[in-house]
């Protein structure tokens, strides 16, 4: 198990590349399964989840080529099972996602549950009550969610109990082979879910109103192969710009969407960043301490939740005191005894963290928990006095490429070194 052994103090600037969004690249690969045809998708980053997805893609019974750097063509073809084993699924909640393809494609699918998660319960019932709403017989036996529907889906009004990433995609998905129409209401409007049905309509599909948060599915009786590329990831790039904002640098982050970042944006210009943009790059640029944000997480396009770590790790060494109220997971502070630890102040009451500002961090060994947890501690480290040490970075190799050499390139001090 590899650590990142990072020696703070380094002033970042230069460029980074974004890399593809890896939320958006893990339906997109689930939705090749829903034709026997070729897909090829561009943009797909090197990561661990996208590793697991494709192993289990392979493990199904796809066949998948690597063209080059981060170009996959993944064809499914008729020797698919629809049959997703605890041991591939446990490691990794998106692979639910399969269930919606394989059940409209096969009319039948076995799928593990992908159980707890560190940073809070993550039910799936308002997948299931989307899938039931179509038509399927689902039963929940042994672990594994069990789906079947005699002939085709049919399309149905779903109204979803909250905004689901994940369940408005299995929907999504599901009723573009059903029969006739589906109404998605309440659903999520993330970036990640237009991804998919611009992939989804280039595959054949019918599925209008994508970003808004009811979205119409006429279904049809096949999709078929297409190329596209993968959006950029708005998680990647905030966080690149919090490690500028943090370091008092000048970072341009480039091939990314500006417009996807606009919550994100405005809490750094708060801060006290100066922010400018084209079309596909941010800059920012800081020039003294930030000041203190306050922010509530809230579904797209308000301030998401998978930046609240990073945004905490800068209110750390902000002036002032910033309160965070996290509204979408309820587990979702185990990085802030790992930042007290280097000296923050952070409170917790509930759903609420109260961060006061302080001078300075001091290095400690600490411990990684979850994905963007544990880049709320590189965060940290990169302003902290002396060398920290932190543990268990496999959690960030699932969700930010080669990220030592990024934030190398930038100027940190940062190196990789077995545990
Ligand atoms: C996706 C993202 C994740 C992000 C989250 C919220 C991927 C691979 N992951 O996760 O990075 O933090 O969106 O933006 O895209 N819920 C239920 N029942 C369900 C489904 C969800 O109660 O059937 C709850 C969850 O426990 C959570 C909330 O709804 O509290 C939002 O979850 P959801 O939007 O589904 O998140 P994911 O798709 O898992």
């Amino acid at each position: 198990m590899d650590k990142l052994v990072i020696t703070g103090g380094q002033r970042l600037s230069g460029e980074v590349r974004i890399s593809g969004s890896k939320n958006a690249a893990l339906p997109l690969l689930a939705a090749t399964l829903l034709t026997a045809d070729t897909v090829r998708l561009h943009n797909i980053p090197q990561l661990q989840d996208i590793s697991t997805m494709v192993q289990l893609l392979g493990q199904l019974g796809a066949d998948i080529l690597v063209n080059e750097t981060c170009s996959l063509d993944v064809t499914s073809g008729e020797a698919v099972q629809a049959f997703a084993p605890y041991e591939l699924v446990r490691r990794m909640r998106a692979s639910i996602l399969v269930l919606g393809p394989l059940l409209a494609r096969f009319g039948e699918a076995r799928v593990s549950l992908p159980g707890g998660c560190a940073i809070g319960s993550r039910p799936v019932d308002q997948h299931i009550l989307g899938l039931r709403a179509l038509g399927a017989e689902v039963e929940v036996e042994s672990g594994y969610v069990h789906a079947r529907v005699q002939g085709r889906l049919r399309g149905a009004r779903v109204l979803f109990d909250m905004a689901t990433v994940g369940g408005t995609e299995n929907l999504m998905m599901a009723a573009a082979l059903a029969q006739g129409e589906t109404v998605l209401e309440n659903a999520a409007r993330e970036p990640e879910i237009v991804d998919l049905a611009l992939l989804l309509n280039g595959m054949g599909a019918r599925v209008d109103g994508a970003g808004s948060d009811c979205i119409h599915i006429t279904g049809v009786d096949r999709l078929h192969g297409c190329e596209h590329r993968v959006v950029s990831d708005r998680i990647e790039a905030g966080s690149y710009l919090v490690a500028a904002a943090m370091t008092r640098g000048d970072v341009v982050c480039r091939d990314t969407d500006p417009s996807l970042l606009e919550a994100v944006l405005r809490k750094l210009q708060e801060a006290g960043a100066e922010v400018s943009h084209g079309v596909d790059w941010v800059r920012l640029q800081m020039s003294a301490r930030p000041r203190a944000v306050s922010f509530r997480t809230q579904p797209f396009p308000a301030f998401p939740t998978d930046m609240q770590a990073q945004f905490m790790a800068m209110n750390c060494i902000a002036e002032g005191t910033g309160s965070i109220i996290e509204t979408i997971f309820e587990n979702r502070y185990m990085h802030v005894q790992e930042l007290n630890r280097l000296g923050a102040s952070i409170v917790v009451d509930g759903h609420t963290a109260i961060v006061h500002g302080v001078d300075a961090l001091q290095s400690a060994p600490v411990m990684a928990t979850d994905l963007r947890a544990s880049m709320s501690l590189v965060l940290a480290a990169l302003v902290a006095q002396g060398e920290t040490h932190i543990h268990r970075i496999y959690h960030i190799d699932r969700g930010y490429e080669r990220v030592e050499e990024k934030l190398r390139q930038l100027g940190a001090q940062v190196l990789r070194a077995p545990a």
